[in-house]
């Protein structure tokens, strides 16, 4: 896998990405395509033989409303393409969106913010050496949501 430039091809594709429940909340299904073409939000493609199978972000798009983040670390977030998910992909999409991050921004550390239901993410960056540092009630959503930090 690898990390590009995300283009209004890819952006155009992710708008229709939705996921079966219980993770509906992450839908991007009816978002402006110019919302992950913007630069200034830090939204990269991941592709696979030149599929895009997801996406990573990186900077403050991909913190969650209600928690006091600090700039000691750099907050990251994506999703793989829905049909792709659940098949033991999520370790190397992200693995692969720490390596271009490490190399492009020159972190202390990586951050990331996961709904404490998401069990199934909070397993994949817990293998990738994530620690829980805190917890907080989202006002955006009243979920709660868990801080997870690691070295870059
Ligand atoms: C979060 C995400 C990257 C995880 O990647 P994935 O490839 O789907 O996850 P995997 O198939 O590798 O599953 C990871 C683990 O969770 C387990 N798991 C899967 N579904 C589960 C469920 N509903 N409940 C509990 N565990 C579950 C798997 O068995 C696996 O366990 P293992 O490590 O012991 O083998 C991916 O699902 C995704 O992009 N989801 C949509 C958006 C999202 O959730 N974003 C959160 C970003 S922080």
């Amino acid at each position: 896998m690898e990390i590009v430039e995300l283009t209004r091809e890819h952006a155009d594709d992710i708008v229709t990405w939705s996921y079966p429940e219980p993770n509906g909340c992450y839908d991007l299904t009816g978002m402006d395509p110019r919302h992950f073409t913007d630069l200034s939000h830090g939204f990269w493609a991941l592709l696979d033989e030149g599929r895009l199978v997801g996406y990573r972000c990186y900077g403050r798009q991909a913190r969650v409303p209600g928690f006091a983040y600090d700039d000691g670390a750099l907050d990251i977030a994506g999703g793989l393409r829905p049909e792709l998910t659940g098949q033991g992909l999520g370790q190397v999409a992200i693995s692969t969106g720490l390596d271009f991050a490490r190399d492009r921004f020159e972190p202390q550390a990586f951050r990331v913010t996961v709904a404490d239901f998401n069990v199934r993410a909070l397993k994949v960056v817990d293998a990738l050496g994530f620690v829980a540092v805190e917890k907080f009630e989202s006002p955006s959503d009243a979920r709660t949501y868990v801080v997870l930090v690691r070295p870059a």
